[in-house]
């Protein structure tokens, strides 16, 4: 495949998009922000920032037009909307795309049978079909859980730093992968820097394997003399829970996230421990002991 030199971003002024495109833009890319409304002063004026219909296949082959490669950074609920600008992509010539995913989604067969995911199974099978038919290339990365959102208060975070209570998924040692918003968007970088070692695959990065009882134990090394309240509830009871909730037509939040944790933290269920990754290829380093004990140090300050 030939070199990738200029890449199209859409939903960069969203929470990871920023991250990834300071690491395009690092990485010497050309790069051009696909938005649905243009705000004046988000993006720095030396990036061309095109507004586009993203239900419109005619505006956004337009606005790829000499685009070699697209990554998209959409909402969690424009995942499905993807297939339009997938569509767009092949038609404009596009080489690579990188559709918004990022998590352990499309990494286990078992999450099709998921309301809440089967549309990032969707995507993914209609960029296989556009790669079958040799139209484009794909590439899936999945990172795990952000690592911002597994430290932040509320119903994201491992543990409650704040009031020192934690909700115990199962016995506490269910292991997941996380990787910080600015390491994905290095990978993605590194992606398009090798783009036939990441050619029509999954790959995978993983910055650290946790566990909820580890970071316990780390809080508890740092803080001999704060007790934790701890309780504990069966990942599977929380998954159901989403799951009658979707049924019952709730799409709230809470009920997401019941749906999130519920497989994210089922241990090896869903496989959201990365045991082999493409850390090396794409030169992701791990976080040492050291390091976590630095960002739980911080969050029990
Ligand atoms: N692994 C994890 O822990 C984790 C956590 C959170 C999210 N994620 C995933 O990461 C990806 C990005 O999430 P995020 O939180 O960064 O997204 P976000 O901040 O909610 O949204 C990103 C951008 O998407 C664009 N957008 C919003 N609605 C859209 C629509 N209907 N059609 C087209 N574009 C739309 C907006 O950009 P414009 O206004 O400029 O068009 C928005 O700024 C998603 O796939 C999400 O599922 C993973």
């Amino acid at each position: 495949m030939s070199e990738i030199k200029s890449v199209a971003i859409a939903g960069a002024s969203g929470t990871l998009g920023p991250h990834v495109l300071k690491a395009l833009i690092d990485a010497k890319f050309q790069v051009k922000i696909l938005t649905r409304s243009k705000k004046p002063r988000q993006f720095d004026t030396s990036v061309d920032v095109v507004e586009v219909d993203f239900t419109s296949v005619e505006s956004l082959t337009a606005a790829l037009k000499g685009i070699d490669a697209v990554v998209s950074t959409v909402a969690g609920a424009a995942i499905k909307t993807q297939t339009v600008l997938i569509d767009a992509a092949a038609v404009a010539g596009v080489k690579r795309f990188i559709p918004s995913e990022y998590g352990s989604v499309t990494t286990n067969p078992k999450l099709e049978a998921i309301p809440f995911y089967d549309n990032a199974f969707k995507v993914k099978h209609h960029l296989q079909e556009k790669a079958d038919a040799g139209q484009l290339t794909w590439t899936v990365l999945a990172c795990g859980a952000f690592l911002e959102f597994l430290f932040a208060p509320g119903a994201a975070g491992l543990l409650d730093f704040t009031d020192r209570k934690a909700t115990l998924f199962d016995a506490g040692d269910n292991r997941l992968s996380s990787t910080s918003l600015a390491t994905v968007g290095k990978a993605i970088a590194e992606i398009l820097k090798n783009s036939e070692a990441t050619k029509n695959r999954v790959v995978k990065v993983s910055e650290v394997i946790l566990t909820q009882n580890q970071l316990l134990r780390i809080a508890e090394k740092l803080r001999p003399e704060d007790k934790w309240e701890i309780s504990k509830v069966a990942a599977s009871v929380v998954l159901k829970e989403g799951l009658d909730g979707l049924n019952a037509g709730d799409f709230s939040l809470p009920v997401i996230f019941k749906i999130i944790k519920g497989t994210a933290l089922a241990g090896e269920i869903y496989g959201s421990a990365y045991d082999e990754t493409d850390n090396e290829l794409l030169g992701v380093k791990e976080l040492t002991e050291e390091d976590l004990e630095n960002i739980v140090a911080e969050k029990l300050a």
